[in-house]
Formats: structure tokens, C-alpha cells, sequence
């Protein structure tokens, strides 16, 4: 069994551009409650956490990045994301690190939720015990 769930997005513009939609049950497995991006990460990695609820899809518009997904059992950690054509299912209960970051990496991510902080578990040790009693 693999973590990695993807989702491929059609390039919709005819011409010399590229035009990608994101659309609620459409292409999203979700409806799209919040939208966030992440750029000029610099070195830093990012993200060491679960969440007990939201759903998110990431996908990388600009440069490339690297994720890292575990469930408690299956760790899967050289995941490349490099193209808007390409989005990243992020599951409830799924502890998630985005790493390498390159210089023009825009990475978008939306979310089933609005930002609740009470939804995220940040110890790895406290996801392990939940996780494993999930
Ligand atoms: P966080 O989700 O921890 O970022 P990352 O997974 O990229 O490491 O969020 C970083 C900070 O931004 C944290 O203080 C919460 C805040 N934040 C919001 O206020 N709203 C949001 O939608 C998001 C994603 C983060």
C-alpha cells in the first residue's frame, strides 16, 4: 500500500499559456473552504504535523519541492512535486514535511477547512499514540 495519492489537473489554455482550474468536487474531493501558498521557503523545511480533520491537496505551481508522508506505518520520503499539472492528496491523520524547497518554489495548497489550530497535532510522539489507536 502507498500513501501517495495523486491528483493530474489538464492544462486548459489553448494557446501559449498555461491555465489550470481547481474546482469543489470536481477535480477537489472536497469543497474548498481555505487557500494558502508558501514561497521563498528558503532552506527551511516545513509542516511536521498532522491534522485530526482537514483534508488538503498540494500542489506545486512553480519549482519543486519535496514531501514526506507517514501514517504511523508507512512513511514514503522522497515525494517530488514540480508541476501545476500535478496535485498531492494530504489525508486527515497523515503526518506531513515539506523539504527543498528551490528558490522559485510556489507551492499552493487548498483546504476542506478555515484554519483551526486545535486541528493540527504537532508532536510527532502524540501522532504515533493516536495514530496507532485510530
Ligand atoms: P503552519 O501550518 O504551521 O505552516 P507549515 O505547515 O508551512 O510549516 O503555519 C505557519 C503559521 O501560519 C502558524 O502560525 C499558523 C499560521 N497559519 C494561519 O494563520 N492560517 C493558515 O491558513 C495557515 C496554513 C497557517
Amino acid at each position: 500500500m502507498s500513501l501517495i495519492e495523486t491528483i493530474t489537473f489538464s492544462n486548459l489554455d489553448n494557446g501559449s499559456a498555461n491555465l489550470f482550474a481547481f474546482e469543489n468536487h470536481k477535480n477537489i474531493p472536497f469543497e474548498i473552504k481555505r487557500v494558502y501558498c508558501i514561497m521563498d521557503a528558503g532552506s527551511n523545511s516545513r509542516g511536521f504535523h498532522a491534522h485530526k480533520m482537514l483534508k488538503q491537496v498540494a500542489v506545486c505551481l512553480k519549482g519543486s519541492c519535496r514531501f514526506v508522508l507517514d501514517d504511523g506505518s508507512i512513511k514514503e520520503d522522497n515525494i517530488s512535486l514540480n508541476s501545476p499539472a500535478k496535485g498531492l492528496l494530504l489525508h486527515e491523520m497523515v503526518w506531513h514535511e515539506m523539504h527543498d524547497f528551490s528558490k522559485e518554489c510556489v507551492l499552493l495548497v487548498l483546504a476542506s477547512e478555515k484554519y483551526d489550530e486545535s486541528d493540527y497535532i504537532r508532536s510527532y510522539d502524540e501522532f504515533l499514540k493516536v495514530a496507532q489507536h485510530a
